[in-house]
């Protein structure tokens, strides 16, 4: 059996300080619990090693080996903070007004993938399987290739993939897509995702595709939709089971009243801001409600060192001292903001309390505490989801109550319906939600990309006369 090795920017080490929050280290993790194999990444820690310093910390548990490094000041400034955090990451979620393009720091990207695929290559076994994952890595396949690394290598983007005229406003655009072909299978969340890449594709070069098959800088590849999924049934008995007695105190102290709740990264594209206004119109709009609901907002700060993220920070302190000062009593505050990390079990249990779970991202390629917080509802009294229509996961959970992030009355209303919505209804729109998290869970998405990935011929099996990668015939 072929062994697989995962790559990704950030890994999730056990027991590590630094660990990755979020849909992608608890994907990768689910996959690699089941099938074992390698996890290479940065550990999250800055040191002051040099570009050749090849300091690596292998180690093995539960059948997996962790592979990681630090990064020094530089490339973390640079490759991070710069080209993946300040230009990638805000032109994907359609904000090309936050990209700060610099050419030394795009020079910084292409160097730290070098840098990695040099120190991933002694590691590697002809029969590997590579699955590299999102934004930080767009050129690490062609930076294999260029080392003569033959094995099948996937490539999966947690985020978006913007239209073209966005994506060809980043100065080195032709040079990532010509990167990104590199790739055999290149797996995207939604079918727009894959199909604003292909249109990039077709606006810069000939590209000829036969179904999901195609070819274009004279190199071979297929392009695939896996929507990343759960695991509901370890979100269900996490959320179960009895209460820490801080929280079953306030469950009392609650009483009748509804509750709201969100939790994110503090990222401007999760849609905080015009999230804090669309509550303060269902208090404005909805006057009945003044005192009987509360919305409790928890955003961990992340890439706290990115300018875009220190604003945004700013911006919701002002924004909820001024929600709870206007409307606020003496018995009762509004709005809860905290910036703060949750523990994943006591989030799983705060989600089940709650009447609303409210996800509204401007963009976002997935979103899975959208699926988390239907996962984690009490199917004999669930609470009720306010999703986003530009998440990736209001493909799937359509019977949730859809909304225009930018609307701030039509997020109110639906707000003010998910408060009170009768019981029936609520526990119908949930049974539809929990039969698609159960079809298309975490197993599913690993099973589906990775059976693609491993129906292509590696190119090593392929070999020409030469001793060179043949051109292989997959379009026939
Ligand atoms: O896909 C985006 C993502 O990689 C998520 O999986 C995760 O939540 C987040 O970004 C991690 O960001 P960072 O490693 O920059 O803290």
């Amino acid at each position: 059996m072929n062994r697989l090795v995962v790559v990704s920017n950030r890994i999730a080490i056990p027991n590590g300080t630094k660990a990755s929050a979020g849909g992608l280290a608890v994907g990768i993790m689910d996959a690699l619990k089941t099938t074992g194999g390698m996890w290479f990444g940065w550990n999250g820690e800055i040191n002051e090693i040099g570009e050749d310093d090849e300091e690596m910390n292998v180690f093995e548990q539960d059948n997996i080996t962790y592979a990681s490094f630090g990064l020094n000041q530089n490339d973390y400034d640079l490759y991070y903070l710069q080209f993946s955090n300040a230009v990638i990451w805000p032109a994907f979620h359609y904000r090309l007004d936050l990209v700060n393009f610099q050419r030394e720091a795009w020079d910084v990207y292409c160097r730290v993938n070098r840098m990695l695929a040099r120190r991933l290559l002694p590691l590697l076994k002809a029969d590997d399987v590579l699955w590299i994952h999102d934004y930080h890595l767009l050129p690490f396949a062609a930076e294999l290739r260029k080392l003569g690394v033959q094995n099948r290598i996937g490539f999966f983007l947690h985020i978006p993939f913007p239209t073209p005229e966005i994506f060809n406003a980043l100065p080195p655009h032709k040079e990532l897509l010509e990167m990104l072909c590199d790739y055999d299978l290149l797996g995207f969340q939604t079918e727009s995702d894959r199909t604003a890449f292909l249109e990039c594709l077709s606006f810069l070069t000939l590209m000829q595709s036969k179904g999901k098959k195609h070819t274009a800088f004279g190199k071979h590849f297929i392009t695939g939709v896996y929507p990343i999924g759960i695991e509901p049934d370890s979100i269900k008995e996490m959320a179960e089971g009895p209460l820490p007695p801080k929280m079953a105190a306030m469950k009392k102290d609650l009483g009748d009243a509804k509750n709201i709740i969100a939790c994110e990264r503090l990222d401007y594209s999760k849609g905080l801001p015009e999230r804090f206004l669309a509550y303060e119109a269902l208090l404005e709009n909805y006057p009945e409600h003044r005192g009987k609901i509360r919305f409790s907002q928890i955003a961990p700060t992340s890439r706290g060192d990115v300018q875009a993220y220190q604003d945004i920070r700013h911006q919701l302190e002002t924004e909820a001292g001024r929600i709870n000062g206007k409307y606020g009593t003496l018995g009762w505050t509004p709005l809860y903001y905290l910036n703060q990390h949750f523990e994943r079990r006591l989030l799983m249990k705060i989600f089940r309390l709650t009447d609303i779970g409210l996800v509204t991202p401007l963009r976002d390629g997935m979103n899975l505490v959208a699926k988390e917080y239907v996962a984690a509802q009490d199917p004999r009294d669930p609470g009720v989801l306010v999703l986003s229509r530009f998440a990736g996961a209001a493909n799937e959970l359509t019977s949730a109550l859809i909304v225009n992030p930018y609307d701030r009355d039509e997020v109110a209303a639906a707000l003010n319906q998910a408060a009170t919505m009768p019981l029936n209804e609520r526990i119908s729109r949930y049974k539809d939600m929990m039969a698609v998290l159960q079809k298309n869970d975490i197993t599913h998405w690993r099973k589906t990309y990775l059976k693609d990935l491993l129906a292509i011929p590696a190119r090593s099996q392929v070999l020409g006369e030469a001793g060179k990668v043949a051109t292989l015939p997959r379009l026939a």
